[in-house]
C-alpha cells in the first residue's frame, strides 16, 4: 500500500497535535469574563473536556457559585484514564455532572469525588448521548478539535440559535 504523501502526513500531524492542545486556565478567565452576567441560572456543557484534565471544568467548578450556574456537564472523547494528550486508547468516552456540591471543608471536590462514569459511546460531540446532553445545555463553552471545526459550529447552527466559538 502506497505511503502518504509527506505534506499530507505533516498536515495530518499537525491538525492532530491542535486537536490535543489544552486551553489554559488564565485565557479562559480574560475571555470569560466579559460574560459572566450570562451564566445566572444556566446549564453549561464543556462537550470537548476531559474533567481531570480540562481548565474548562476547573474554570466552572470553582466559579458555580460566583457565576449563580445551575449545572456543569463535561463529555470527554475516548478517554477514561487522566491524562494529557491522550492518545484516544480507550473505545468508550466520560462524562461528569456537577451542581454546586462542596466537600464538608467548603471546597469543590476533585472530578472523581464529584463522579466521572463511563459514556455507552466513544463520547464523540456528534454521537446521540452528547447531543443529548447539548440539547440540554443552555450554554456550551469550550475549545473543540480543530480538525473538526466545521463539524463543530454545524452542529452548534444546528441545535443552537445563539452560540459563540473561542479557539486557541
Ligand atoms: C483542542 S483540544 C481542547 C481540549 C479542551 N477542550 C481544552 O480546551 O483544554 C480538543 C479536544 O477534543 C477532543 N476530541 C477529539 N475528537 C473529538 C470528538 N470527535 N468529539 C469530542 N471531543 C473530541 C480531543 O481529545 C481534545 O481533548
Amino acid at each position: 500500500m502506497p505511503s502518504k504523501p509527506l505534506n499530507r502526513s505533516l498536515h495530518d500531524a499537525r491538525a492532530t497535535k491542535q486537536d490535543e492542545f489544552y486551553t489554559q486556565l488564565s485565557d479562559i478567565e480574560k475571555e470569560l469574563r466579559h460574560y459572566t452576567a450570562h451564566f445566572n441560572g444556566k446549564t453549561v456543557l464543556c462537550n470537548c473536556d476531559d474533567p481531570k484534565v480540562s481548565n474548562f471544568f476547573h474554570y466552572f467548578a470553582y466559579n458555580f457559585q460566583k457565576l449563580k450556574l445551575k449545572k456543569l456537564i463535561t463529555t470527554c472523547y475516548k478517554n477514561r484514564d487522566p491524562e494529557l494528550f491522550s492518545k484516544h486508547k480507550s473505545k468508550l468516552g466520560v462524562y461528569l455532572v456537577y451542581e454546586g456540591e462542596r466537600t464538608a471543608g467548603g471546597r469543590v471536590p476533585t472530578a472523581d469525588r464529584i463522579g466521572v462514569y463511563t459514556l455507552d459511546g466513544d463520547g464523540d460531540f456528534r454521537s446521540g448521548e452528547c447531543t443529548a446532553l447539548l440539547k440540554q445545555a443552555d450554554i456550551v463553552v469550550t475549545n473543540p478539535p480543530f480538525s473538526l471545526f466545521r463539524e463543530y459550529v454545524e452542529q452548534l447552527m444546528k441545535y443552537k440559535s445563539r452560540f459563540r466559538v473561542l479557539c486557541g
